[in-house]
């Protein structure tokens, strides 16, 4: 550490989202985190990082990077594919890591992770950025608390994840099963899969059925529909696509004390003043529930500061990680059942057999398409997007 209050960081990847977070780090806006290293392996890349930041080490490739002494920590923001094998490397090192979301592509290469950080002893984080939106922390206390009572379905449709088709052809790894390992549930809903998780629990069966290439010329995904069953018997419905204009973005839990919905920047709790399992086995005559309405708006939030700040914070003072790396194989676990039960078209419960999910991509990504160059630089730019937020 360069002093007391502030982690050597640095990033390998530097692309749309790494370059987001290295501007962020450099001007400052992350106290607990310094930049003092950056890698990445395209050779114009890194030239143009040398460019841009004349005083910070530019590597070709990681291992020079972890092997520099420069850093105490990374930001891995490469594609999916590369995030487990660079993340075992840089805990090999003894460094903290904090990964992009998704945490790999197939969750037996995120198991190895999670066993490679533990053995390491290093903090293993993820950016899950949205969970930092207070409305999503407030569904999670609501569910935590009893104040809903037991769940008995969710439905969330998150259709608001728009993507245009220059978008897919700007990176030749995008949208592909060998370049990326999925569409729109690896890269975009990832987010949603994870809070969907996070504040529902994990479900004991997936059925899904996934559209490939309806909106966009892709040979994965771009709308997914996830029927869940939890182990007492609710369920839940899962419903996202980049083929939707306009979207929506809207959450739905009931429970036996009530209702909560999430839409338009605002939750709105409907409590019940008893159960409604007792009023309905109880009660005579004409329901009178009056259910009371409490809503939480939203605010403006800059969810990846919080979570690199928090990241560093947690090095330094010990403080709780936004999301820990580990909660990225329950998202990863979701999402991969949800793709093998829309290939076999059967109903898949958990745990997850890793080495058939392995196989059957496998299978995807023989079938597919190389990896050959981008086709447009539509989405080039390195300012912060606002695409990368909660959207409504
Ligand atoms: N949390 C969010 O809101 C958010 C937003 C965007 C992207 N992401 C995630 O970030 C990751 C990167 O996405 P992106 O849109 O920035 O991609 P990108 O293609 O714009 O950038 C990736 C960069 O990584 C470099 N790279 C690839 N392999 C490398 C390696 N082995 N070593 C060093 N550099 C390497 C590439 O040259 C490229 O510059 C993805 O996993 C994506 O899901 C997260």
């Amino acid at each position: 550490m360069n002093n007391k209050s502030s982690v050597r960081v640095g990033i390998v990847g530097v692309g749309n989202i790494g370059s987001a977070h290295a501007s962020a780090i450099a001007e400052g806006k992350i106290p607990s985190l310094t930049l003092t290293a950056l890698c990445d392996n395209d050779e114009k890349r890194a030239d143009e990082l040398r460019r841009s930041y004349p005083s910070i080490p530019v590597f070709e490739n990681a291992e020079k990077l972890f092997a520099s002494g420069k850093v105490d920590a990374v930001v891995i923001a490469t594609p999916h594919y590369a995030h487990p094998p660079l993340a075992i490397r840089a805990f090999s090192y003894g460094l903290h890591v904090l990964t992009e979301k998704p945490a790999g592509v197939y969750c037996g290469a995120v198991r190895e992770m999670v066993d490679a950080a533990k053995q390491s002893g290093k903090l293993f984080a993820i950016m899950f950025n949205q969970r930092t939106n207070k409305l999503f922390q407030a569904a999670k206390d609501l569910m935590e608390s009893g104040a809903l009572g037991e769940m008995k379905r969710n439905v969330w449709i998150i259709t608001n994840w728009y993507r245009k088709q220059a978008y897919y052809d700007s990176g030749a790894w995008r949208a592909s099963w060998r370049g990326e390992g999925g569409g729109v549930l690896m890269n975009q809903a990832p987010h949603n899969l994870d809070l969907w998780q996070w504040i529902c629990g994990m479900p004991c069966e997936i059925y899904a059925d996934c559209g490939v290439g309806r909106f966009h010329e892709i040979e994965v995904e771009d709308e997914a529909t996830i029927f869940a069953r939890y182990p007492n018997g609710a369920t839940g419905t899962f419903i996202t696509s980049t083929g939707d204009y306009p979207g929506t973005n809207r959450l739905e839990i009931t429970g036996t004390l009530g209702k909560l919905v999430i839409e338009n920047k605002a939750l709105t709790f409907y409590r019940l003043p008893i159960s409604e399992r007792n009023y309905c086995l109880t009660a005579e005559g004409t329901p009178k529930l009056q259910p009371e309405a409490v809503v939480i708006e939203d605010e403006s939030y800059q969810g990846h500061h919080r979570v690199l700040e928090q990241f560093g914070r947690a090095i330094l003072y010990g403080e709780p990680l936004v999301a820990t790396g580990e909660e990225g194989l329950r998202e990863l676990t979701i999402c991969n059942a949800a793709y093998l039960s829309a290939w076999q078209n059967r109903t898949v419960s958990l745990p997850l057999d890793d080495g058939e999910y392995l196989s059957e991509l496998q299978k995807k990504i023989d079938g597919g398409k190389a990896i050959g160059k981008a086709r447009s630089t539509d989405q080039s730019s390195t300012e912060y997007h606002p695409r990368w937020n909660t959207n409504w």
